[in-house]
């Protein structure tokens, strides 16, 4: 029985005398040859084509579990290889990591090699390719429907040269919405209408004591943030922090120490579209504290936040006249609150965890394209 119905359901074409012998076999008939025909003609017919029927509907019953709602095939379990952890740290995938924390399901993430060949996505994260910590397994063979993604959270200037990576790479996975999969450092959600704060809230409520400040850990004097710190501390007074002044900041006390501040420096180490990185979203929003932005223009922070949450260096003519303004603003209560109004109905949704990110990957999983990067330098540009 079984061995009949995969044949029914996986060859395309069936010619009348084998459908007849699968009748007379199902039906306990002997089998005949059309000499010894005992049963009239067109009796076998009615019986092939009855039989015929049956079994197209039988095929249509025992597909119909494969089909979704939405009607396309789709694999019971998606699972995603982490080849190695980004920055080679790793994190716990025990249990369903994706359905438990993340409400994902059908969603393996699995960072055992020895799962390569079960595996519908393989990850490299481009910072150890680049540092040439890690390696690419090109030797290994690659089944038709398995996909390698590149991942980068990196502007491409710190990407340095992906010409070696011609023709690897199916999915690409980046803060930026050209990337197959978009995964923002943070973003803006309607807020809980509860009225209860929830961590995305900021504090503050507290006295301002510094007017600009500014953290920093890789100071370029080559990169333009370097330059306009100069030429605003000749302004106004600039409280830095940070492994590039020696005076680095616990993670846990750094939104309090920012939060002091009326202005904090939320200045990227790239000028490259749409890179938008947390030092908007946690160290600048998160703080209550409103950010001077120094990366993309206006118009891509206006993408993901509302245009008077923030002050873009960009604004002003000059930096002398960006810090005039701000030390004005800091005097003036009504207007320096407005930058706080998007609070009233907004919070920060912060993305920090790689399991978050790859289990997302899963419910687009149907909708991401088939593709190969023939040419990687050229799209991350
Ligand atoms: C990786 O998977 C293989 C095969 O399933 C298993 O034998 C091995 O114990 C796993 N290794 C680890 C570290 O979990
Ligand atoms: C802010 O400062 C004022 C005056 O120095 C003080 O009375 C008040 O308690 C402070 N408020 C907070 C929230 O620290």
């Amino acid at each position: 029985m079984t061995l009949t119905l995969s044949s029914c359901c996986t060859s395309d074409q069936h010619s009348e005398p084998h459908t007849a012998y699968y009748a007379q076999s199902l039906l306990s008939l002997p089998a005949m040859t059309s000499g010894q025909s005992c049963i009239p003609k067109l009796t076998r017919r009615w019986n092939a084509k009855l039989f015929l029927f049956t079994l197209v509907l039988i095929c249509i019953f025992v597909s119909l579990p494969r089909v979704s709602h939405s009607g396309s095939y789709r694999p019971k379990t998606i699972t995603i290889l982490l080849w190695y952890w980004p920055f080679l740290t790793p994190y716990s995938l025990a249990g369903d990591v994706c359905l438990k924390s993340y409400g994902i399901s059908g969603c393996r993430l699995v960072d055992n090699r020895s799962l390569y060949s079960t595996a519908d996505i393989v990850v490299f994260h481009h910072h150890e390719l680049k540092s040439k910590r890690q390696k690419l397994p090109l030797h290994l063979p690659r089944s038709g429907s398995q996909r390698w993604l590149w991942l980068s959270l990196e502007a491409p200037p710190n990407n340095g040269n992906l010409r070696e990576y011609a023709g690897i790479f199916h999915l690409t996975m980046s803060y930026g919405p050209n990337a197959d999969i978009t995964v923002p450092y943070g973003k803006l959600m309607p807020k809980e209408k509860s009225g209860a704060a929830g961590p995305g809230d900021f504090i503050m409520t507290r006295n301002k004591t510094d007017l600009v400040c500014w953290v920093v850990s890789n100071y370029n004097k080559l990169h333009k943030r370097s330059r306009v710190y100069q030429q605003l501390k000749n302004t106004i007074p600039v409280h830095v922090y940070g492994r590039a002044v020696k005076q680095q900041v616990p993670q846990t006390e750094l939104l309090n120490l920012i939060s002091r501040c009326y202005f904090y420096l939320a200045f990227e180490n790239a000028e490259s579209p749409h890179y938008i990185t947390e030092k908007l979203w946690r160290n600048a929003f998160q703080a209550g504290t409103v950010p001077v932005v120094l990366g993309p223009p206006r118009r891509d922070y206006e993408a993901v936040a509302p245009p008077n949450s923030f002050i873009h260096v960009d604004d002003f003519d000059s930096i002398d006249a960006l810090g005039k303004f701000l030390k004005k603003l800091s005097t003036d209560t009504e207007r320096y609150k407005s930058y706080f109004a998007w609070h009233q109905d907004s919070t920060v949704k912060l993305y920090t965890d790689w399991r978050e990110r790859l289990c997302n990957i899963c419910p687009i999983y149907e909708r991401l394209p088939y593709k190969t990067y023939q040419d990687l330098s050229a799209w991350a540009r």
